[in-house]
């Protein structure tokens, strides 16, 4: 009689679970179907829509040089100079291991009496732009000058001591 209680009780107790599993067995069937993914598997419940690549995933920003100048900072600028001042003066006509580079801006290129000049230099006037390219790295700009200096690398450096030295 007591042993016939437990019987009953372990089978109802038996019977509800296989019900669960069942259950359980026909919910995850129903919503993954496709993949039969099991319980807790993550499955994107949505469509994959086609986009179309234009081959510029990375989005690069480069902004003209000439917007950074127009937004550099002349006491940065002053400060970098520092980094120069080693070898150059601002003052008119004198002349250190580099040439003076007072009103350097749009001036001829090897144009002072500085009187060591490599040769190495190209023609032409140092514009803005022409600085920026020079100072990104002198000896890539000019093989052989003999301006030995590594070059600023972040634009905004450059742009900041350009804009120091037009304000000359
Ligand atoms: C280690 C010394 C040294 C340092 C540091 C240096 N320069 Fe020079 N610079 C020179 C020399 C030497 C020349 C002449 C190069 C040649 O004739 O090839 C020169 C040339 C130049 C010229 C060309 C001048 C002209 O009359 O055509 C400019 C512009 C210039 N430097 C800017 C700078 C700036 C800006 C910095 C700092 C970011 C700097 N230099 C740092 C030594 C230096």
């Amino acid at each position: 009689m007591n042993t016939m209680f437990y019987t009953k009780i372990l089978g109802g107790v038996c019977g509800s679970l296989l019900i669960l599993l069942l259950v359980k067995w026909g919910a995850d069937t129903y919503y993954f179907p496709s993949t039969g993914s099991s319980y807790g598997e993550e499955v994107a419940a949505a469509y994959a829509i086609a986009v179309e690549d234009d081959g510029n995933t990375e989005e690069v920003v480069e902004v003209p040089f000439s917007e950074l100048l127009a937004a550099a900072d002349v006491n940065a600028g002053q400060r970098k100079f520092g980094k120069c001042a080693a070898c150059h003066t601002i003052e008119a006509g004198a002349n250190g291991i580099g040439p003076s580079l007072f009103e350097v801006v749009g001036r001829e290129i090897n144009s002072t009496d500085f009187g060591s000049y490599s040769g190495n230099l190209p023609a032409g006037t140092w514009t803005p732009e022409e600085l920026n390219a020079f100072l990104i790295n002198p000896k890539t700009y000019a093989p052989g000058t003999s301006m030995n200096f590594g070059g600023f690398s972040k634009d905004t450096d450059r742009a900041n001591v350009i804009a120091y030295l037009s304000s000359l």
